[in-house]
């Protein structure tokens, strides 16, 4: 296509498709040479259980998958004792974050979100031209209430909150959450992506409020981010308008299988759970012993301020250059932190080495 056509094709997009950057490939990071800890991935093997299940779904891999997902979303009301059309069932819990954005907003509508959150969704808003709000959330003990009720967060058709938060690892009280929930004429998006590592949880909320929405996703605590398992769960009149803008045959008969494979075995996981929160403790009382500020975490990262007087997106660099990959955010607040997975004790080890030798290697220029 010649320049000028091309520009002529550009100039009557969408002004919303117009605004959005053009992406650079994406680097490709495989778990080798790096240590990946910047996308809070659970590194481990899926049980030997449900990798059979994955498997025996392969064999129909003739078939369009089951319409609806019906089998899994059967499987997942009764493992959260809701009804199935309680649920929908989704290629991650990022695919019904879009539908939900898609279904629910329309271009000038407003949409709030604790921040500094998840910031996929800033994007989300923007696809939408839809107006983002972010409430700070100042205390790390508990939401911002109060604001959340009030203008402007109170004039948007949802708010979302995520708990435990992303990339803060902070968890609010479950009764704080309610204290929203029912206080609020606005549906409230809970996303609870990092849930199974913290005490507590809010599907038990949808029992009593229909103005709120909770999404789980298989990414996290089931080492299945990369067959794209999620979950929403709420009130059929909202769940149902969901599905209905979904696209037929979503998901795919190997996410359909380990979805239902994963709901039948969680006590599987258990020891890898443990893994986690053993590996978050020990990361975070090293890295405090090294000079850095690490959040409360409930999840399966740690966000981690570097030391006084040095820069969040060097110290990714220099991680980097060691082959250590962790997340950097320019956000306002956020650029002298990084945030780090929890992944195996031996990429943990990698990590802190790494971190214990740049430090060191800092304070000897500071001599
Ligand atoms: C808070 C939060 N919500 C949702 C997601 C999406 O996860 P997935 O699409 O893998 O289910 C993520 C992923 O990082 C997240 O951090």
């Amino acid at each position: 296509m010649s320049d000028e056509r091309l520009q002529r094709v550009l100039s009557c997009l969408s002004p919303v498709a117009r605004q959005l950057d053009v992406l650079p490939s994406g680097r490709t990071a495989p778990d080798t040479p790096y240590v990946k800890l910047d996308t809070n991935e659970n590194p481990f093997a899926l049980p030997a259980i449900v990798m059979q299940g994955a498997l025996n779904a392969l064999e129909r891999q003739y078939l369009y998958p089951e319409n609806d997902n019906i089998s899994l979303r059967d499987a997942a009301a009764s493992a959260y004792g809701v009804t199935t059309d309680h649920v929908i069932a989704g290629n991650g819990s990022s695919e019904l974050l879009g539908l939900i954005y898609r279904a629910f907003l329309a271009p000038g509508d407003r949409v709030a979100m604790v921040s500094p959150g998840f910031s996929f969704n800033r994007k989300l808003a923007m696809l939408q031209a839809a107006d983002f709000v972010e409430v700070a959330l100042t205390d790390r003990h508990s939401l911002p209430i109060e604001q959340l009720l009030s203008s402007p967060a109170a004039d948007t058709k949802f708010i979302l909150v995520a708990n435990p938060n992303n990339p803060t690892g902070l968890f609010v009280p479950v009764a704080d959450i309610e204290r929203l929930v029912a206080q609020s004429d606005r549906l409230i998006v809970l996303d609870e992506a990092y849930v199974d590592f913290a005490p507590d949880n809010g599907l038990r909320l949808l029992n009593r409020y229909s103005n709120l929405l909770v999404l789980r996703t298989f990414s996290k605590s089931y080492a299945a981010a990369g067959i794209r398992v999620g979950f929403g769960f709420g009130h059929p009149e909202l769940i149902g308008r969901l599905r209905n803008i979904q696209n037929v045959f979503n998901m795919n008969v190997i996410g359909q299988a380990v979805g239902i494979s994963i709901l039948a075995h969680r006590a599987a996981y258990e020891d890898n759970h443990r893994h986690i929160r053993h590996e978050r403790q020990r990361v975070t009382a090293e890295l405090s012993q090294l000079g850095f500020s690490v959040t409360p975490s409930h999840a399966n990262f740690v966000l981690a301020r570097v030391p006084e007087g040095q820069d969040g997106r060097w110290w990714q660099a220099a991680l980097e250059k060691r082959k250590i990959l962790v997340a950097f955010f320019p956000d306002r607040g956020l650029e002298n932190c990084i945030r780090v997975s929890i992944g195996t004790k031996s990429q943990m080890d990698a990590f802190l080495v790494a971190a214990s030798d740049i430090s060191t290697r800092l304070e000897t220029r500071h001599c």
